[in-house]
């Protein structure tokens, strides 16, 4: 089904006071095939940092690809911008089969693409791409196989020239009390220089575990047969005492500077930690040990779903954002409703931040901060603004996308909502799930958000969200500067 340009302001007569809005009402949309899922992750991208191109890399973890034999493997599609509904094309990220080799004297598969959900995560730095399977299973080469999902990530330099695996927790010895569950790349991203932060929420029997890599390493050096490579410089997390199983450390990734120094920091997003009441930890990136953490208010809430950073205050210095989709709203006297809030927590000098402020949902069961994507400086006032994705709000449950911006006094008046979008009706009714990801183009401009199909099934957040069909991905509007003043 094709339903197309289905994004609109919800007030736009109010754009009188609201000077500088994302211009909605015409949305550039890609749509991708069936039960794909496509529109899972989304990312800007630009080939070189020269080229003034860009275009947009959209995850449909649940597509099938040109891999002999391999169901549902799941892939990147690269969209060029402008482009038409079914212009994107599936990135080779991975052409071939399952590797085999000689266990007990047959020739056996030693890993499982299929239902691998690979292009659950991708993201871009300055020409490089990384894009992650979290259901990528391994079986070890001992008698005993089992299969295990230890997760894999795929990078990508030179416009798609050159590609190589990344498999942080691929061991020779798999199981669930090591990296066996470790589902690496479930949370991706990147520091300012380009390495790379991998989460992957299950390893330690779901401890978690937050590693790093440069790129070039990873590159350099890679061969398909090398499958129990280390990649020389790789850091990571390990493992603690086993009060802290199931807590899922790197179920979310950001990074920013919280110092004062020149080495940035790693936050990750913990959510069942601290007696499920959810934790972000804050990481040294030089040797991957804790700094400090910001926990949760409620238990259960899913504090650590989501985490950004930006500096919305105007201070020049980064400060942290942490949704907690499933928070309840207790009102005297009324049941509590589960309505979702974001924390943010304001640096206000190296390694000391405000007491937090708190934007709540307004929409029962809207799952409000289940994304956060800061924008830059949208309305061009000098402070940073960010968007909070809300993907079962609104009355008709079609999700929305808010606008919040930034100002000098973030810390008492705390964020300003400036704009809410929706998915407009279509003939087919409501599209649920949009801003269910988000992702902004920097300098300001644009920002990707998709939308699915059909009505998600009910369930808390798992460790891979239990979703029907997601159809397409709708790309929402530019900033019309010619507003101001309006
Ligand atoms: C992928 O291919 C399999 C086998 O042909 C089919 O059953 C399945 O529906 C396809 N999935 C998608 C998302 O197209
Ligand atoms: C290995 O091969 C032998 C002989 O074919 C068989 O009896 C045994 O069950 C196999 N072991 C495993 C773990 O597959
Ligand atoms: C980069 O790769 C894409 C996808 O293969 C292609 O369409 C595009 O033209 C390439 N861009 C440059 C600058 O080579
Ligand atoms: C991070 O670890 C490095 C190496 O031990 C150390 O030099 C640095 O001071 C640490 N940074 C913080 C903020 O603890
Ligand atoms: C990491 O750095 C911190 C801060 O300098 C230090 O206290 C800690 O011992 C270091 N840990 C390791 C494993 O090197
Ligand atoms: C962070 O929180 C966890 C869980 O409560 C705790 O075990 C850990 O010691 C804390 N880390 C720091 C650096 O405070």
């Amino acid at each position: 089904m094709f339903i197309l340009g289905v994004l609109s302001v919800l007030w736009p007569a109010l754009s009188g006071v609201w000077s500088f809005n994302f211009y909605a009402e015409h949305p550039t949309v890609y749509r991708g095939p069936d039960g794909s899922y496509f529109g899972y992750s989304v990312d800007f991208y630009q080939a070189t940092t020269d080229s003034n191109s860009i275009s947009v890399l959209v995850g449909a973890p649940k597509a099938n690809t040109s891999q002999p034999g391999i169901v549902e493997a799941g892939a990147v599609y690269y969209c060029p911008w402008p482009g038409l509904p079914d212009s994107c094309r599936q990135i080779p990220f991975d052409n071939s089969n399952n590797r085999m080799m000689k266990v007990n004297g047959t020739r056996e598969p030693v890993e499982f693409k299929s239902h691998q959900w690979f292009g659950a995560s991708v993201r871009t730095h300055k020409g490089k791409v990384v894009a992650c399977a979290p259901l990528y299973h391994w079986r070890t080469v001992k008698l005993s196989g089992e299969k295990e999902p230890v997760g894999t990530c795929y990078v990508a330099i030179q416009n798609f020239s050159a590609y190589a695996e990344y498999s942080p927790c691929r061991t020779s010895d798999p199981d669930p009390e090591g990296q066996g569950f470790c589902q690496a790349g479930f949370s991706v991203d990147f520091t300012k220089e380009g390495r790379l932060v991998v989460g992957g929420p299950g390893s330690f029997y779901w401890q978690g575990q937050v590693m790093t890599a440069g790129i070039a390493e990873i590159l350099n050096g890679y061969s398909l047969k090398a499958i129990l490579r280390r990649v020389p410089g790789e850091k990571h997390t390990r493992a603690a005492e086993d009060t802290h199983d199931d807590s899922y450390l790197g179920y979310s990734v950001a990074v920013g500077e919280f110092t004062g120094d020149s080495e940035q920091e790693l936050i990750a997003g913990v959510p069942r930690g601290a007696q499920s009441f959810g934790y972000v930890a804050m990481i040294n990136s030089t040797n991957l040990t804790f700094i400090q953490n910001f926990t949760g208010e409620q238990m259960a809430s899913y504090f650590g779903y989501s985490v950004a950073v930006t500096d919305l205050n105007g201070d020049g210095m980064d400060d942290v954002l942490v949704g907690a989709p499933l928070y309840m709203e207790r009102e005297m006297e009324s049941k509590p409703r589960e309505v979702g809030r974001v924390y943010l927590y304001l640096q206000t000098a190296p390694l000391t931040f405000s007491q937090p402020v708190a934007l709540t949902g307004t929409y029962t069961f809207g799952r409000f901060g289940t994304a956060i994507a800061p924008l830059g400086d949208v309305n061009q006032d000098g402070y940073n603004d960010v968007a909070v994705g809300c993907p079962f709000g609104g009355e008709e449950r079609g999700g929305r996308v808010l606008i919040f911006n930034g100002n000098k006094d973030v810390s008492t008046q705390g964020l300003t909502l400036s704009q809410e979008l929706r998915a407009a009706r279509t003939p087919s009714g409501s599209l649920p799930g949009f801003g269910f990801t988000l992702h902004s183009l920097q300098p300001p401009s644009s920002f990707l958000t998709s939308t699915f199909h059909r009505f998600p099934p009910c369930t808390p957040p798992l460790p891979i969200p239990m979703f029907s069909h997601i159809a397409f991905l709708l790309f929402s509007g530019k900033l019309i500067s010619q507003m101001k003043g309006v």
